[in-house]
C-alpha cells in the first residue's frame, strides 16, 4: 500500500483518481478548498463513495496556504499528484488573476513543500491548451511551446516551467501531463459536452461557436484514470506525456452524438468561435504508447452513451 496525496480530489478528475487509487488498495491524502468555480454540492456529490473508507483523508485546504506543508508533513506522503486549478480557456479571459492565484502560485507552493519535506516524486495535471493554435497536428510534447492563446494556457505553461526548475535544481522527479479535453461522468458543468447534454435535454438552444468544422480530440475519464495510473508507477526524472485519444472529433459531429445518445431533436444557433478557443486539438500518443504502455480504448460513442446514462441519473425527471 502507497499512500498519495491528490489535489483537487473533490473535482471531476481527482475524483475518479482518488476512487481508483483506493480501490487498487493505496491510501488518499485528499486536498481541495471546494473553490466556488461551480457548485460545493456538486464536488460533495463527487465524494459520495469516498467518504467514511479508512482509507480516504480529506482535507478542506487551500494549497496555497501554510496549512499544505503541515498537511502534508503530518501525513508522511511521498508522491503528490497536483490536479487542483482553476481549470478552461473561457472563464480564464473574465478572471485572469484568479489563473495566476490557483495554477501558477498554487504549483509554486506545492514545489516549495516538496523542497523542504524532501518530497520527491510530483505528477502535474497540465494540459493540451499549451499547445495554442499550432497549425502541426498532431501536437507531440517536443513542440518548442511559447505561443499560448489563453490565461489558463499561459498559466498551465508556466506551471511547466516551474516543475522544469524545481526539477533541475533540486532534484525532484515531475512528471506533466498534458489531458486532451477529458469528459465522463461528473465532468465539470461548464466544459462543452456537459454543457451542451444540459441544452438539449432542456429544449433549450444550442450556442455553437464557429461553423460546427472545429475538433477536438475528447478523452475519457477511465482512459485518463489509466494513463495517471500508469505514470504514477514511474516518475522518475522529468517527464511530459500527452494524455490524449488521439481521434479527432468536429464540433457538429459531437452535437450530433449527443443528440442521438439523448434520443431528442434539438437547434443550434452559429456563433463567432471565441477568444482562446483553438481550432484543432489532437494528441500524438506515442511517446505515452511506448514508456507508459497507455492505451485508451473508449469511442467517442462508448464515452457519449456512458456520459449521457449519468446524465440522466443526476436528471430524472
Ligand atoms: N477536465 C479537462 O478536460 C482537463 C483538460 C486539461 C487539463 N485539466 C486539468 O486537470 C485538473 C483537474 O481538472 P478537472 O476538470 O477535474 O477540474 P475541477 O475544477 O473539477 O477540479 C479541480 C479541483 O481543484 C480545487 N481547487 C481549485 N483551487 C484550489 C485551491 N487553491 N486549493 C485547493 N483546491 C483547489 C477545486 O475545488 C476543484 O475541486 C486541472 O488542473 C485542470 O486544469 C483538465
Amino acid at each position: 500500500m502507497e499512500r498519495f496525496a491528490i489535489t483537487g480530489a473533490a473535482g471531476f478528475i481527482g475524483s475518479h483518481l482518488a476512487e481508483r487509487l483506493i480501490k487498487d488498495g493505496h491510501e488518499v491524502i485528499a486536498i481541495d478548498n471546494f473553490d466556488p468555480f461551480y457548485s460545493r454540492s456538486i464536488k460533495e456529490r463527487n465524494l459520495k463513495n469516498l467518504i467514511g473508507n479508512p482509507n480516504f483523508h480529506m482535507f478542506n485546504i487551500d494549497v496555497r496556504s501554510e496549512e499544505l506543508m503541515l498537511t502534508l508533513a503530518n501525513t508522511n506522503v511521498d508522491t503528490i499528484i497536483h490536479l487542483s486549478a482553476r481549470a478552461g480557456v473561457r472563464p480564464s479571459f473574465l478572471l485572469p488573476q484568479s489563473y495566476i492565484h490557483h495554477d501558477v502560485e498554487a504549483t509554486v507552493n506545492i514545489l516549495e513543500s516538496c523542497r523542504k519535506l524532501d518530497i520527491t516524486r510530483l505528477i502535474f495535471g497540465s494540459s493540451s491548451s499549451v499547445y495554442g493554435n499550432m497549425p502541426e497536428l498532431p501536437y507531440s510534447e517536443d513542440i518548442k511551446l511559447d505561443k499560448p492563446i489563453s490565461p489558463y494556457a499561459a498559466a498551465k505553461l508556466s506551471c511547466e516551467l516551474f516543475n522544469y526548475v524545481f526539477h533541475s535544481q533540486y532534484g525532484i522527479n515531475i512528471t506533466n501531463l498534458r489531458f486532451f479535453t477529458v469528459y465522463g461522468p461528473r465532468q465539470r458543468p461548464e466544459m462543452g459536452i456537459h454543457k451542451f447534454t444540459r441544452q438539449i435535454w432542456n429544449n433549450e438552444l444550442i450556442h455553437m461557436y464557429g461553423d460546427g468544422s472545429s475538433s477536438r480530440d475528447y478523452t475519457y475519464i477511465d482512459d485518463i484514470i489509466e494513463g495517471l495510473t500508469l505514470a504514477i508507477k514511474k516518475v522518475d526524472g522529468y517527464h511530459t506525456f500527452n494524455l490524449g485519444n488521439s481521434q479527432p472529433v468536429l464540433l457538429k459531429e459531437l452535437i450530433e452524438t449527443i443528440g442521438r445518445a439523448l434520443d431528442m431533436q434539438y437547434k443550434f444557433e452559429i456563433h463567432l468561435m471565441q477568444p482562446g478557443d483553438v481550432d484543432h486539438t489532437l494528441a500524438d500518443i506515442s511517446k505515452a504508447r511506448k514508456e507508459l504502455n497507455y492505451n485508451p480504448s473508449t469511442s467517442i460513442k462508448e464515452g457519449i452513451d456512458e456520459f449521457v446514462k449519468w446524465f440522466r441519473q443526476m436528471n430524472r425527471r
